[in-house]
């Protein structure tokens, strides 16, 4: 079968696209035969090196997090999963950086992994929704879960996580704010749950969220990182949550502890989706939650572009360059 393998970290051009043999499942395992593959930022983050590997790699990697499909065969233990089943996971258990191999046309899979899924949602919306899903599921039910009239500032809302994030917290009944680096970001945003939006490229972001919101808002939702984060002490209302999940524009540089209590007692989070829903059973319950909010119409997914697989790295430079808007899914 095919794959997408890199022999050493760098830009897109160490995607390669090559043969490799699949053992059979181990006990314990499932075949899973991919139907799409989501791409996530993270996968960039991998490909590129850097910040998140903290030990010495091992070459060649299988990028990639998630991925839907079909069971193809089941290890002799596993009772609980059939041949022919519709299946997804969002990582293998572990950090995501150290448990990636999904940019292949079949996988062995750990069985309690998987989660199963709808006849009414498609394998492609599956992949461009797992991941980012259970990172705005970690955000809403683990950090700050907006209540109706709250408003939260939301930075790259026109992004993956944040399209989702957006949808999920107007259907809680706040007034979300969202920065987004185009007009045409912008009105992609305020179509998928942005009251506001704020080019934040050009204009001081700071001073619109204060001027939309003068009292300051009940939560900051970031995944930029170096770009935003620290200058988003100045519009969270005292006692408010400040969560930075992801670092698109670089990692956050470091800062004082004792900012959080000089601008008002603010809270600190840093969530990762791999240690919330956890085990089978709470993963499957998340995962539902996040397909009957597509089912209810609260949160719609945008899949920007499905690329071949083993056109990866055109896919990696469209969302590198901060071209897409929603989700990208790989074909394999
Ligand atoms: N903590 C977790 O468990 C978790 C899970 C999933 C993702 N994440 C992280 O969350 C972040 C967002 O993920 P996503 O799937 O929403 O990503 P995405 O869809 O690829 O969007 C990233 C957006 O960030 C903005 N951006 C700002 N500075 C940028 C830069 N220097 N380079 C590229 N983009 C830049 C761009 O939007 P504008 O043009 O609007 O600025 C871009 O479209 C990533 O850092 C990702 O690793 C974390």
């Amino acid at each position: 079968m095919k794959a997408i393998h890199i022999h050493a970290n760098g830009g897109p051009e160490v995607l390669e696209w090559t043969d490799v043999d699949l053992p059979a499942p181990r006990p314990t395992e499932v075949r899973v035969r991919h139907t799409a593959i989501g791409l996530n930022f993270s996968d960039i983050n991998v490909r590129s090196g850097g910040f998140y590997v903290t030990g010495a790699l091992t070459f060649p990697i299988t990028l990639g997090n998630e991925a839907a499909g079909v069971i193809e065969s089941v290890g002799a233990d596993v009772t609980d999963w059939r041949v022919g089943e519709r299946v997804a996971y969002a990582g293998t258990g572990g950090l995501f950086f150290e448990n990636t191999g999904a940019y292949v046309q079949q996988r062995n899979l750990p069985a309690d992994c998987l989660v199963r899924l709808p006849n009414d949602i498609s394998d492609r919306q599956v992949a461009a929704m797992l991941l980012k899903g259970l990172t705005a599921s970690v955000i809403v039910h683990r950090c700050y879960r907006p209540s109706p009239g709250d408003a939260v500032l939301i930075h790259a809302a026109a992004s993956g996580v944040g399209s989702l994030l957006a949808q999920w917290c107007h259907a809680l009944g706040a007034t979300v704010i969202g920065t987004v680096g185009s007009a045409a970001k912008a009105e992609f945003a305020r179509a998928r749950g942005c009251d506001h939006t704020i080019l934040y490229r050009q204009d001081d972001f700071v001073a619109e969220t204060r001027r939309l919101a003068p009292d300051g808002v009940a939560a900051v939702f970031d995944g930029v990182g170096k770009d935003t984060f620290v200058r988003s002490f100045d519009v969270v209302r005292p006692f408010g949550a400040l969560v930075n999940y992801g670092n698109a524009s670089g990692p956050v540089p470091a800062f004082p502890l004792v900012l959080l209590a000089q601008k008002g007692c603010l809270v600190l989070h840093r969530p990762g989706f791999g240690w919330h829903a956890n085990t089978s059973s709470t993963r499957q319950s998340a995962c539902d939650e996040l397909f009957e909010l597509v089912r209810r119409g609260q949160m719609k997914v945008e899949i920007f572009a499905a690329f071949p697989l083993q056109d990866a790295a055109e896919a990696h430079r469209a969302v590198e360059a901060g071209r897409t808007t929603g989700s990208v899914v790989l074909i394999p």
